[in-house]
């Protein structure tokens, strides 16, 4: 017999930025972060367990291509869950596992990216979040989502928080074990509709520096994480639930926005510096300052991750039609930099 889960999970975005951990082995961070999940049609990862008793070894394909499981991220992953499965029994099929059997039954894992291959993006905040999710669901697992966020962290930090949809903050934790560093929901899919998503993809190339080993690199040299990490991101946090909750763009944009710059701020006071924005990107993000100055109120926020593609959040499906105006005409198709944009809401992207 096979049997068989699938699962599908979306990527987020995060406007209050995770950078630099505490603890490499069980990922604990030095800051909270908070991020929007977009919707599951767009940029996720969908995954397939099954477990039969025919299975001589766990295995897993990405994208069709087999991957090494060896890697003491996945191996965190599927411990954590086999530790919590559960007794299953499904009569008609005359399938009956034993919570102890499930530890020595082997699964097969296939994952798919729905993310454009050109695009550049992450994938493994998808992906690891789809992994523990369906694994918990093949394996009879109880626990909550929070639970489930506190080992889809040990795959990839930002994975936690596309556990759930909506608006997420994850809480750093203060425990050495990890236990309370997990997501939780500041708000759920339905919450601050308006609010539109614009990915520009900038540059299809994979990142130069991976997020894992340039946030190392930036715990060791960097004196304003530090400050970063205890002085400013406790304050903004505060500010930004806030705003979300009130869905006050203003403050959301300011704080979006100002929180990017000092990601990249604290990658630049990193020895030796890292450079994840371009030029394109200072283009985009200078045609974004001076549009909202001359509105006098914020239009879109922008964000960037560990590499030069512009997250840009319009307040609305309007000022959104007229970002794409923008882009289009600033950045033409021609111009090879910018190749292709993304446009959805932060729920239908
Ligand atoms: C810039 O979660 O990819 O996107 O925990 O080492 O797997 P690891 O790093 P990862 O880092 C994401 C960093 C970021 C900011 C964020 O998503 O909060």
């Amino acid at each position: 017999w096979v049997l068989m889960a699938t699962g599908r999970s979306p990527t987020n975005i995060a406007v209050i930025k995770y950078w630099g951990k505490r603890d490499e082995a069980l990922i604990l961070p030095v800051n909270d972060s908070i991020s929007v999940t977009l919707d599951p049609g767009h940029l996720s990862a969908t995954t397939t367990v099954a477990v039969s008793p025919s299975f001589p070894s766990d295995r897993m394909w990405l994208n069709g291509k087999e991957i090494s499981l060896s890697g003491g991220r996945f191996q965190s992953c599927l411990r954590e869950i086999r530790k919590r499965a559960c007794e299953f029994e499904d009569e008609k099929k005359g399938i009956k596992i034993k919570k102890e059997d499930w530890e020595k039954l082997h699964v097969h894992i296939a994952s798919y990216n729905n993310f454009p291959t050109a695009a550049g993006l992450a994938s493994s905040a998808a992906g690891f979040a789809c992994l523990v999710f369906t694994l918990g669901k093949l394996m009879n697992v109880k626990e909550d989502y929070g639970e489930l966020s506190s080992i889809a962290r040990q795959g990839s930090g930002s994975a936690c928080r596309s556990l759930y949809g909506g608006f997420v903050k994850w809480c750093m934790g203060k425990k050495d074990d990890g236990s309370d560093s997990l997501a939780v929901q500041l708000a759920d899919e339905t919450h601050w509709n308006d609010l539109v998503i614009i990915i520009a993809v900038v540059s299809s190339k994979q990142k130069e520096t991976s997020s894992t080993s340039g946030m190392r690199d930036t715990v060791e040299t960097s004196p304003l994480l530090q400050y970063r990490a205890q002085t400013v991101v406790p304050s903004r946090v505060l500010k930004m639930e806030e705003a979300i909750k009130n869905q006050d763009f203003e403050s959301f944009a300011k704080l979006t926005c100002a929180d990017s710059n000092q990601f990249h701020a604290v990658c630049l006071d990193t020895s030796p510096p890292i450079f994840y924005m371009n030029d394109t990107s200072h283009r985009i993000i200078s045609l974004v300052e001076k549009w909202n100055q001359s509105e006098g109120t914020p239009q879109v926020a922008y964000t960037f991750d560990a590499g030069p593609n512009a997250v840009l959040i319009a307040r609305n499906r309007k000022t959104a039609a007229v970002l794409l105006q923008k882009l289009l005409y600033y950045f033409p198709p021609q111009d090879k930099d910018l190749s292709s944009y993304l446009v959805g809401d932060k729920s239908i992207l």
